[in-house]
């Protein structure tokens, strides 16, 4: 008997066992539950059962069982997926060489019921800002930077005009006079720190909701 057959006969029986229903005596009970799909990825099969009800009313053991089909991917395996890469990071120096990094997360999706994680890293570094810092003076004489004109670099030997900070040149000879205004995001130079707090912002609140 091959399958074909066997689903014929099964619809047959049920379609017979209906009728008999309709009919009234015996009857037969009140289908149950299904049961779990029989698989927790995919196509599966779901089953429930009704039992005879003789002519006195009790419950016989003879029963009636049903398939339905059901499909389950709660636990389908979901490989993991990287996001995009977050924005470069603030370059550690400003000059002379720095270094700066940039991440991503293996959470898009992440990988769950056994699929694949991420292949590669989340993380990558770069060489930044590697033009050289400017030099000091051999004239240069420490004491005018006691001159309230003047602008103390963060090395403490060197000092500049105040009105040379923040002109988008470094002027220090460890590049601090420009530290505080410039933000370095993908390449792209940007000033002022209202920005720079709008982007923390945005990256923050990213962050955060890809963490969910
Ligand atoms: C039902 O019960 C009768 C009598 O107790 C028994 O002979 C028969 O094998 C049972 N049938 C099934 C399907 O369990
Ligand atoms: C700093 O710059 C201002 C304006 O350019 C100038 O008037 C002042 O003399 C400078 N101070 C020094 C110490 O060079």
């Amino acid at each position: 008997m091959n399958i074909e057959n066997t689903v014929f006969i099964l619809c047959l029986f049920i379609a017979t066992t209906t009728q008999e229903e309709k009919t009234g005596t015996p009857k037969w009970g009140e289908w149950s539950q299904w049961t779990k799909c029989s698989v927790t990825c995919g196509n599966g099969i779901k089953e429930r059962i009704a039992y005879k009800i003789n002519s006195y009313g009790h419950m016989t053991n003879e029963s009636l069982l049903d398939h339905g089909f059901c499909f389950d991917q709660q636990y389908c395996p979901v490989d993991g997926g990287w996001t995009f890469w977050f924005p470069w990071s603030v370059c550690s120096k400003m000059c002379g060489g720095g270094t700066q990094f940039r991440t991503r997360a293996c959470k898009n999706p992440e990988p769950r019921a056994g699929g694949k994680h991420c292949v590669g890293l989340s993380q990558e570094s770069q060489d930044c800002n590697k033009d050289p810092c400017p030099t000091i003076p051999p004239d240069f004489d420490v004491r005018t930077c006691a001159l309230e004109s003047m602008f103390m670099c963060e090395s403490k030997i060197h000092c500049v005009n105040k009105t040379l900070t923040c002109d988008k040149t470094l002027n220090c000879n460890d590049g601090s006079d420009e530290k505080n205004c410039r933000f370095v995001i993908n390449d792209i130079f940007y000033m002022g720190s209202k920005l720079c707090v709008l982007i923390t912002i945005i990256n923050i609140f990213m962050y955060l909701k890809l963490r969910r």
